[in-house]
């Protein structure tokens, strides 16, 4: 018996990191997963690799920004699969790496889009269903960067900030008709997202992972399986009664 064994879950993108580590890891404990991302060619992939493993896993293509568009996705994957239990909010970008004074209003807006509009769209278009299941599960892809300032990726920081209120206000709100809302806070990962930053740092990869660890506890970077273990506890009933709860998965950063 898995430990989401037959949650229907929906996971926007779930084509690549985090979102991909954590779609193989719910379909491996018995989930029907539903990956969600604005890539097709990645995403088709990750299901296929997934049903070639024995789960059961859809893709659907969908640009979280876009109302309609995450609305479609959402209504298709409960339509599939007879209903929907959980939501993991992952899919996000990190935008430019300036100070306030320096960004544009483009440049936040592409930011806010996609980590707080994407999450506050696929939200809204999941809660019908749970409140037809009778109850579910969100987990929020947040940030260590949404619970502490540094002097770099401005936009991001305050879009995670915003996340972080959306996960306690939809916990609040949602609370009395059986649904959960959770987010987690990871420090630096090593995804592709984090790859690109990492190759273009004097001294590579060896060089980033020392400057980016030197605060943690811990002195590595986080792998996707890191954080997908606590999004996988998180929505699972083992967690039936945490709601609210902003969860730093970050080697002990913001310990010290
Ligand atoms: N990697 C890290 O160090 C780190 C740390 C803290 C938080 N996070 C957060 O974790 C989440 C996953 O990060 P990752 O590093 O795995 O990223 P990633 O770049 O590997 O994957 C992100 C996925 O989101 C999809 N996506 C982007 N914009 C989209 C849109 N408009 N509609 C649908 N899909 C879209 C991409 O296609 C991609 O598949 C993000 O929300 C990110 O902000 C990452």
């Amino acid at each position: 018996m898995g430990r989401v064994t037959g949650k229907r879950v929906v996971i926007t993108g779930g084509a690549s990191g985090m979102g991909r580590a954590t779609a193989e890891l719910f379909a491996r404990e018995g989930a029907r997963v539903a990956v969600l991302d604005a890539q097709a060619e990645p995403g088709e992939a990750v299901a296929a690799a997934i049903r070639d493993a024995g789960g059961d896993a859809r893709f659907f293509r969908a640009d979280v920004s876009v109302e309609r568009s995450v609305g479609d996705a959402v209504d298709g994957a409960a339509e599939a699969f007879g209903g929907l239990d959980v939501l993991v909010n992952c899919a996000g970008i990190i935008g430019v790496d300036k100070p306030t004074h320096e960004v544009s209003e483009a440049e936040w807006d592409a930011v806010f889009a996609v980590d707080v509009k994407g999450v506050f769209f696929a939200t809204k278009a999941s809660v019908p269903h749970f409140l037809t299941a009778g109850g579910g599960a969100i987990v929020n892809f947040s940030s260590i960067y949404g619970l502490i300032g540094n002097d770099e990726f401005t936009p991001y920081h305050v879009a995670k900030g915003a996340v972080n209120m959306q996960t306690k206000q939809d916990a609040a709100s949602y609370g009395r008709h059986g649904i959960r809302v959770n987010a987690v806070n990871p420090s630096t990962v090593l995804t592709p997202l984090v790859e690109g930053i990492a190759r273009d740092f004097p001294g590579g990869l060896p060089a980033y992972e020392e400057q980016m660890t030197g605060h943690q506890s811990l002195r590595r970077l986080g792998r996707p399986l890191d954080v997908a273990y606590a999004v996988l506890f998180l929505a699972s009933d083992e967690a039936d009664w945490i709601t609210g709860v902003v969860l730093p998965v970050d080697g002990g950063y913001t310990a010290r």
